[in-house]
């Protein structure tokens, strides 16, 4: 590619919106200590969360007091209320103002934006619903972010995490590329060895893939990936293994079950969290069946992390067409295209 790129704002106005409804991760559980405040710029909305004082709850709410405009990120956390650095107005966790040092009359009608938050896996996740409403914590979601029943009951083990650089594409190319059955072969046809660029000579990846939303539940879709290696021509059986991909809600938040016949399975956790509409935020991180040897672990999860890299050239230079020209072998993508329209309601 050469270094004259495609502008974004060209690019940015071929595609859809890029908000669409659901649960995006903030941080992770670790990185927010009781009575912590980080600030995030996200979902084209400026906003602080922070842990309760007694480190059981997390908030999100946006960022800028009611009062004179301060960063509430600057903030102290008192309780479950945020405190203004300027004039120590304390904001409740539902976004109404609580006390005011000098005033006894408080304003009722003032009300910050707040959004709910849940806690799962370690990490901290927003409900993000747009239109030109305001929203509240006490929203209900559309949908929980389901149970992993391995991760939640102890027998998968957390194994580790991958912050990667953000990568300038819109959300819906990663939804896109499950459905894209004729990239396979040429994006991600070679072997790389794990986290890294550098191709194995000799060895091809052979993917047959499928894609199909939950029948019952609108917000999911599964995408099923088994790959098997060849070296030189032939094929390896010892190397198949299956990937089952659950996308919850529109690629924000999407979980990977690798398993590895007779070692176990690993469950990985990708998140998206769109800074702009063309910048998004991507995270990574996984538990594994707590017999499974380390190594293999990290092995999975850098070849996966080296094919998804792959694609990062493509999405970072391209558009988004409408009516593209699809031929046979192309996979479901107006399907997927019209599954994920839900999320715009
Ligand atoms: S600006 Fe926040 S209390 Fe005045
Ligand atoms: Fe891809």
């Amino acid at each position: 590619m050469s270094h004259v790129r495609p502008s974004t704002s060209m690019r940015a106005a071929t595609y859809p919106p890029g908000y669409p409804d659901g649960w995006y991760r903030l941080a992770a559980s670790s990185d927010l200590g009781p009575g912590e405040v980080q600030y995030r710029e996200c979902l084209g909305r400026e906003l602080i969360v922070y842990r309760s004082a007694d480190g059981s709850t997390v908030h999100a709410m946006s960022a800028f007091c009611p009062h004179l405009g301060a960063n509430l990120a600057g903030g102290c956390v008192k309780g479950k209320r945020i405190e203004c650095p300027f004039h120590q107005w304390q904001l409740c966790e539902d976004g109404k103002v609580g006390h005011i040092p000098y005033a006894d009359k408080l304003p009722t009608r003032a009300r910050q934006e707040t959004w709910p938050v849940r806690e799962r896996y370690g990490q901290i996740f927003m409900w993000y619903s747009g239109g030109d409403r305001v929203a509240s914590a006490n929203d209900v979601p559309a949908y929980e972010i389901p149970d992993i029943p391995e991760v939640d009951d102890g027998r998968f083990v957390f194994r580790g995490r991958h912050d990667a650089n953000t990568v300038h594409m819109h959300l819906i190319e990663f939804a896109e590329n499950s459905v894209d059955f004729a990239h396979f072969a040429p994006v991600h046809g070679k072997m790389f060895v794990p986290w890294t660029a550098i191709t194995v000579p000799g060895i091809a990846v052979e993917h047959v893939a499928d894609w199909e939303p939950d029948p019952e539940h609108s917000h999911l879709a599964y995408f099923k990936n088994r790959a098997v290696l060849h070296a030189f021509g032939r094929v390896l059986e010892r190397t198949r293994a299956s990937a089952m991909i659950t996308f919850i809600g529109p690629g924000s938040v999407v979980t990977f079950r690798f398993t590895i016949p007779d070692m176990g399975e690993i469950v990985m956790f990708q998140t998206h969290l769109p800074l702009s509409p063309m910048e998004q935020k991507v995270d990574f991180h996984w538990f594994a069946d707590k017999s499974m040897p380390r190594l293999l672990v990290s092995y999975v999860i850098g070849n996966w992390v080296s094919q998804w890299a792959n694609d990062i050239d493509i999405w970072e230079n391209k558009i988004y067409l409408d009516k593209p020209i699809l031929a046979k072998g192309d996979g479901p993508i107006h399907r997927m295209r019209r599954w994920y329209s839900q999320f715009y309601p």
